[in-house]
């Protein structure tokens, strides 16, 4: 895994932009994996804003969403759905059918992680995945002791992680106890990965993963065994070296 030290936020949102655009602008048909959480939001702003000033088209775009929450609707605003909607999706001109995430609200849980992996494998893979990191080193919402061979399944969220994520509910009794990710497997088959790596509050855990050996017990140390991984990781992340 290749490490890129940036200055701040600004820095690695335009590092991170520049690496998207380079693939979009190609104007080859490109699968983006995308993430949620805080992190990205810079990016897709100004990927938003490009679209805008620029008028780069996504027509030959094609996305998938890490994961979703089981249990929110696509409305719900508290729900990766509307996340990327608001975010990135209803600005852009993506094709029609062309954005991916789980679906947490159908009854059959299982099928819906079985339709989502033959969805991505259908597409022809992630060329381009983006991935931040949770404060237990989770990506997407693999908690510590994932099997590295795991495809899209349903997971149970670590306390850790519902605690992370609480400031996005109202209530801490509304943050779902379960999701949809796709898994280790999943995301080790893209052809290219970015680990972003933002905030003091991650320093700890990007100290372990940098230090610590490859291990289920930190999931995003797989990245290591990934011959195009990158982090992008900004100085406040880096603080715990
Ligand atoms: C969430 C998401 C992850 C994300 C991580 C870090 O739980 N499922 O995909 O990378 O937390 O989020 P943030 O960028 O807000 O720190």
């Amino acid at each position: 895994m290749r490490l890129i030290r940036v200055r701040d936020y600004d820095a690695l949102c335009e590092t991170v932009v520049a690496k998207i655009l380079d693939r979009v602008q190609s104007g080859s048909r490109v699968n983006l994996g995308l993430a949620t959480g805080s992190t990205p939001r810079g990016i897709y702003s100004r990927l938003v804003e490009d679209a805008r000033v620029n008028g780069t088209s996504y027509r030959r775009v094609h996305t998938f969403n890490l994961d979703e929450y089981v249990g929110l609707s696509p409305k719900a605003p508290e729900s990766y759905h509307h996340y990327m909607e608001e975010a990135l999706f209803r600005h852009v001109d993506f094709p029609r059918g062309g954005t991916h995430l789980p679906d947490g609200t159908t009854a059959n849980l299982e099928e819906e992680c079985r339709k989502y992996e033959a969805a991505i494998q259908a597409a022809g893979g992630i060329d381009l995945q983006l991935l931040g990191i949770g404060v237990n080193g989770h990506i997407g919402f693999n908690e510590p002791g994932t099997s590295f061979s795991s495809r899209t399944h349903v997971v149970t969220l670590a306390e850790s992680t519902r605690r992370a994520n609480r400031r996005f509910f109202d209530h801490p009794h509304n943050v779902p106890k379960r999701a949809i990710t796709m898994g280790v497997a999943t995301i080790m088959d893209s052809r290219e990965i970015f680990l972003m790596a933002s905030g003091s509050d991650k320093a700890e855990i990007v100290a372990r993963l940098l230090n610590e050996e490859v291990s289920e017990s930190l999931p995003a140390s797989v990245l290591k065994r990934h011959p195009q991984a990158t982090m992008i990781a900004e100085e406040t992340a880096l603080a715990g070296l």
